[in-house]
């Protein structure tokens, strides 16, 4: 119900009847607290007339036509405290839908604010949803009591359209089970920012998440692991869920898209059904994360046979017209060895394990494309020849999608560099994700399209408790990037419009209930020579409004400390702990910096490798340079080489009394990072003559398996040695050992910080 305003106002006089406005402006980008993704075009009257809109309370009459859907439109209102009516009477409206000829591009719509109505136009139900989230990013985010004291609506003509018509977020339910609930509520916050769809990843190694009827064991079985812990972690959709989830989605205008493996990333399914795999063994549902060798026999008809039917039940159950099936990361080894893949292979002429990948996928596509359905897969599925219709989803870059839009056909793009949403902040920020540039030119004017994008959650290290604060604001970012397109997101300054932008839709997620992570890492470590043996450090604000405590912690005790913006030395090995503040409130999140003042730290250094590009751990004095590695190992602060070894010397000025010396390494087998086979470390007084002083590793058998994702301490007392040179060397353990999925590959080494410390360094 409106409070007052009973007159056509200069606004819906100007929009509907043609009239010249008295002054109406393009305002700069984000001048709309809220509104996110930023619409194509917002007028609003000048400041002259400002404070112009309308008034409403908390009953609104809504009009609409009859064959429309407005259940999800309208249903938070309820919640969020309105109450409405249908009326009838576009007269008595104060929300008024149309439904206009004129083609107002994808997904178009107009909203205009009046005095006295707000009036919305689309082509069809889908625009009438984008306006109508609009129209609800304008509202406030709640209506208390009534709102007896009302609010105004500002005064507002909007025209807007989609950029690019796929605009998702893959969720990975199988790492860990996410309930149907949190599904929903991850959909609803999509549709706020009109995002559409959801690319829901139901099957896995660790987890078989989808109901199949003629396959009951995939889920009562590949539906749960047992942790190393000895705890159980599963679950699995039923029909009924997955009903409910698709109703709840559809309402909102986001299409669910499921995908299934194929044919990797499926021990689940091997661990229900052994004679899915090359060898029939039995295997378990692993608990750790990685590639796995064992993937669906492609050689044995029965396999085929199976695929199709829990494709079949998939159509049954998912009206998408896309059915994505994976198809990435499959590694050959057990079809080399497969008699039966090595007879298809010969059957149908192929060339190598690539074409029979491909004719796997084929066959699929044919099957799926007979019931009116089309797949998607990774880009790993052009490699033995693109399957016909296909669509390709690039992850590993952007070069999937150049390939396929050059072969004529649709891609979506989600590359690591951009959209990987498991990868820290440190590794991809808000900052990054707004930046990104979803069609690169070399895309435009081929035969076929890049119709979209995704930002991909995978789950391997976030349970369903934190994957709200990795996606948002994250995904937020994405969405302006593919619903505003390049003309709003590439402007300058427009970062920091769509920051101010934001900050007003907190207010809806936070009646939502949805707590968004940080847009960044807050806070940068800097760190300067001071004495020699010591570090003067200083921790500076990385994000607008971020502060805080920063504490030097010594075995667990904190024993210095200081405020971001200051400085202070540091001594000897020990932690740089940031209790992070923003906009002067605690945050929870405490970011830690381990670091050593020592003796070689900023002293000449040289190696004896070429450091990985990859991971070079921040230059060439990074082995020197006081910053040690995390539990992280992209942390930035890591180098690492592959398939060599590794070798520094460091010249510390003059002859010195040594105490010991120290390095961390990191062991991660499932990602090919294994422990040197011996550590070697050496003295000189001269830099020409060496000694050995001692080794590290030699007791340790590097090649066997070992499942653990950690660091790895090693050192060696020295007890008041003289010298002036010191070194460390990394032998390289050699190639992947045969009982790795990736055997024969070279191995990586990864160290963080060559510490050196003196009698004074190693007293506190
Ligand atoms: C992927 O991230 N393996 C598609
Ligand atoms: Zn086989």
């Amino acid at each position: 119900m409106r409070i007052e305003g009973c007159c056509i106002s200069w606004l819906l006089a100007w929009t509907l009847l043609g009239c010249q406005s008295p002054s109406v402006h393009p305002l700069p980008q984000g001048h709309v607290k809220g509104l996110v993704p930023q619409p194509q075009r917002v007028e609003q009257p000048d400041n002259e007339v400002d404070g112009r809109g309308m008034r409403c309370d908390g009953q609104l009459q809504l009009f609409w036509p009859q064959e429309w859907d407005v259940v999800a439109a309208t249903d938070w209102m309820e919640s969020a405290g309105w109450s409405w009516n249908r009326t009838e009477d576009v007269s008595q409206a104060d929300v008024a839908w149309t439904l206009v000829e004129q083609n107002l591009g994808l997904e178009g719509y107009t909203l205009t604010v009046s005095e006295d109505r707000v009036d919305m136009t689309s082509n069809d139900a889908e625009g009438a949803f984008r306006a109508w989230t609009t129209l609800r990013q304008l509202m406030p985010a709640v209506c208390e009591q009534g709102c007896p004291s009302g609010f105004t609506l500002p005064a507002i003509h909007v025209e807007d359209h989609a950029y690019l018509a796929h605009r998702g977020l893959l969720l990975d339910c199988c790492r860990h089970f996410m309930a149907p609930e949190f599904v929903k509520e991850i959909i609803d916050v999509l549709a706020l920012q009109k995002m559409n769809v959801l690319h829901w990843h139901l099957t896995e190694d660790q987890g078989w998440r989808l109901p199949v009827k003629a396959y009951p064991k995939l889920t009562e079985v590949g539906g749960f692991r047992k942790e190393a812990d000895g705890s159980v972690h599963g679950g699995f959709y039923t029909r009924e869920d997955i009903r409910s989830i698709l109703e709840h989605a559809a309402e909102r205008h986001v299409t669910v898209i499921p995908e299934i493996e194929l044919p990797g990333h499926c021990r689940a399914a091997l661990a229900a059904y052994p004679w899915l795999g090359c060898t029939g063994d039995s295997l378990d549902v692993p608990c750790n994360w990685g590639v796995f060798k064992d993937v669906y026999c492609a050689g044995n008809d029965s396999t085929l046979a199976f695929m199709k039917t829990v494709l079949d039940e998939v159509c049954e159950m998912f009206p998408s017209e896309i059915i994505h099936i994976g198809g990435d990361e499959v590694p050959k080894v057990r079809w080399a060895q497969c008699a039966k893949c090595q007879s298809k292979i010969r059957l149908l002429g192929l060339r190598d394990e690539a074409e029979l990948q491909t004719h796997f996928i084929q066959e699929m596509g044919a099957h799926l494309a007979s019931k009116g359905r089309r797949i998607m897969g990774w880009d790993e599925i052009l490699e033995g020849g693109l399957p016909q219709g296909a669509m390709v989803q690039s992850w590993r870059g952007m070069e999937g999608a150049l390939e396929a839009t050059h072969l004529g056909t649709d891609a979506v793009v989600s590359p690591t560099s951009h959209c990987y949403l498991d990868y820290p902040l440190r590794s991809t920020d808000l900052k990054e994700v707004y930046h990104f540039v979803p069609v690169p030119e070399a895309a435009l004017d081929q035969p076929g399209s890049i119709v979209g994008g995704e930002c991909n959650m995978w789950t391997e290290r976030a349970p369903q408790n934190e994957v709200m604060a990795k996606v948002f604001p994250r995904a937020t970012g994405l969405a302006e990037v593919l619903w505003s397109g390049p003309q709003v997101t590439q402007k300058e300054g427009a970062y920091a419009n769509f920051l101010d932008r934001l900050d007003g839709l907190g207010q809806h997620w936070a009646f939502m209930g949805v707590e968004p992570g940080l847009e960044g890492v807050p806070v940068s470590l800097e760190i300067s020579p001071s004495s020699q043996g010591a570090l003067q450090i200083a921790v500076l604000p990385a994000l607008r409004k971020a502060g805080g405590m920063v504490h030097f912690a010594k075995d667990g005790d904190r024993v210095q400390s200081c405020k971001v913006g200051e400085s202070m030395t540091i001594q000897g090995m020990g932690v740089v702990e940031v209790d992070v503040m923003m906009r002067g409130r605690a945050t929870g999140v405490t970011e830690t910096f381990p670091v050593a003042g020592h003796l070689a730290a900023h002293q000449p250094l040289s190696l004896g490798h070429d450091p990985s590009a990859s991971y070079t751990g921040g230059g060439a004095q990074a082995l020197a340079d006081g910053r040690r590695g995390s539990q992280d190992f992209r942390d930035g602060a890591w180098q690492a080489v592959q398939g060599d070894n590794m070798a520094v010397t460091v010249d510390l000025g003059e002859v010195k009394s040594l105490r010991s010396l120290h390095a961390q390494l990191y062991l991660y087998q499932d990602a090919w990072i294994f422990l040197p086979e011996q550590v070697l470390w050496s003295t000189s007084m001269d830099g020409v003559a060496f000694d050995l002083v001692g080794q590290s590793l030699d007791d340790m058998s590097s090649l066997e398996p070992d499942s653990r994702q950690k660091t790895v301490a090693i050192d060696l007392p020295l007890e008041g040695r003289k010298a002036r040179y010191v070194s460390m060397e990394l032998v390289n353990p050699g190639v992947c050992p045969s009982w790795h999925d990736a055997a024969t590959e070279p191995t990586w080494m990864f160290v963080d910080e060559f510490v050196v410390l003196g009698d004074l360094e190693g007293l506190d």
